[in-house]
């Protein structure tokens, strides 16, 4: 059974944290919200509890899992030296969707990284994470409260989707903000290099750090992409994804006249579309899905996962979906489209 507790996002109550933060130092799983996507939360000191994360996720033990702090100072307790730039980045960006691999700290179990020698670490900027590791005064990881390969949650109830049954305890504190994972980006090379992009954008890591690389997981090159099945799938519906690159109008055709062709072949289609192109698409007998404004690709970020959940729970079976383009959280939001569809990317032309 799962317990459900309602939480004020903004002012947690006292009495709501103090009993998760029991469930975490007894070596129990709590979903809670962070300002990304729901983490499911367990003592990172405590090998059992973090193995459970990974029976409870179906997550492979190869993956390893994000350290969560209360703030900063507790960075010298999970890693075994910190370099001046992470520092740096902490002041610039924490608390905040940024996530940093550095040198584990002996004291941190190689279940947490899954046997290797680095730590991923971050402060969330979230209120009701913060209390809860304030108060279990541990370290806590925590990945994405959705079952392996899944679309991560940004509300309660698809954290109850995916893993009801599964932990002890579900803080519910409404639909998180940023929409999208945090940016993780390694310092332990002599350049620091994006691992994965999130929610802070790699400009603005470039304007704290000058030279940022793209490690070559995230790069979504061309020749890749052209064979479906190369990028892993992940944060996937279960309905197939088809992401559809280039400019706005020709990206529409091509989605309009490759819907027709799906739905005479039998197909329920969904389109994941941008605000702006609602209208252009016209009469279809499709399920249109607008993620937000192409004005605001923070807006889009917030969108995306509860978007896709949205098809997926229409009974659609297959989404064509299309680019956002790379400037700020776009990059981010290209990432996850691009390992929702597999790789089976269109480029229009
Ligand atoms: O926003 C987020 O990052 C959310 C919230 C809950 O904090 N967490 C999250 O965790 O997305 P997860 O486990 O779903 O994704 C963590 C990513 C994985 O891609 C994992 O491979 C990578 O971070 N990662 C973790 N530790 C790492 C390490 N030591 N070296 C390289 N990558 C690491
Ligand atoms: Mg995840």
């Amino acid at each position: 059974m799962t317990l459900v507790l309602r939480v004020d996002p903004e002012a947690p109550e006292d009495m709501v944290i103090a009993q998760a933060a029991k469930v975490i130092l007894d070596g129990g799983l709590v979903a809670f919200p962070t300002e990304t996507v729901y983490g499911l939360g367990a003592n990172a000191l405590d090998e059992r509890a973090v193995e459970g994360i990974f029976r409870a996720k179906e997550r492979p033990a190869y993956d390893p899992l994000i350290v969560h702090l209360a703030d900063a100072r507790a960075l010298d307790l999970v890693a075994s030296h910190v370099p001046e730039t992470a520092l740096l980045l902490a002041d610039a960006f924490w608390p905040g969707p940024l996530t940093l691999v550095l040198p584990r700290h002996p004291r941190i179990p190689l279940q947490v990284t899954a046997g290797g020698e680095t730590v991923a670490v971050r402060v969330p900027a979230h209120r009701v994470a913060r209390a809860l590791i304030r108060a279990a005064d541990v370290p806590i990881a925590a990945p994405s409260a959705n079952r392996f390969g899944r679309i991560s949650p940004t509300c309660a109830d698809h954290v109850l989707a995916d893993l009801e049954g599964r932990i002890e305890l579900l803080l519910d504190g409404g639909c998180t903000m940023v929409g999208l994972e945090s940016t993780v980006l390694s310092l332990v090379d002599e350049v620091p290099s994006i691992l994965r992009p999130g929610g802070i954008s790699r400009e603005a890591l470039s304007g704290i750090l000058g030279e940022v690389v793209l490690a070559p997981s995230t790069v979504p090159d061309e020749t890749r992409l052209v064979s479906p099945g190369t990028a892993s799938k992940h944060y996937a519906p279960r309905a197939r994804v088809i992401l559809y690159r280039g400019e706005q109008l020709q990206v529409l055709k091509a989605m309009r006249r490759d819907a027709l062709d799906l739905l005479a072949a039998g197909e329920k289609v969904g389109l994941l579309l941008a605000e702006e192109d609602v209208q252009e698409m016209g009469e279809l007998p499709v399920i249109l899905q607008d993620m937000g404004s192409l004005a605001s690709m923070a807006e889009i970020a917030q969108h995306l996962y509860s978007a896709l959940r949205t098809l997926d729970g229409a009974g659609v079976t297959i989404i064509l979906a299309r680019d956002v383009g790379t400037e700020g959280l776009g990059l981010a939001i290209r990432d996850r489209l691009t390992r929702a569809a597999s790789g089976h990317v269109i480029e229009v032309s």
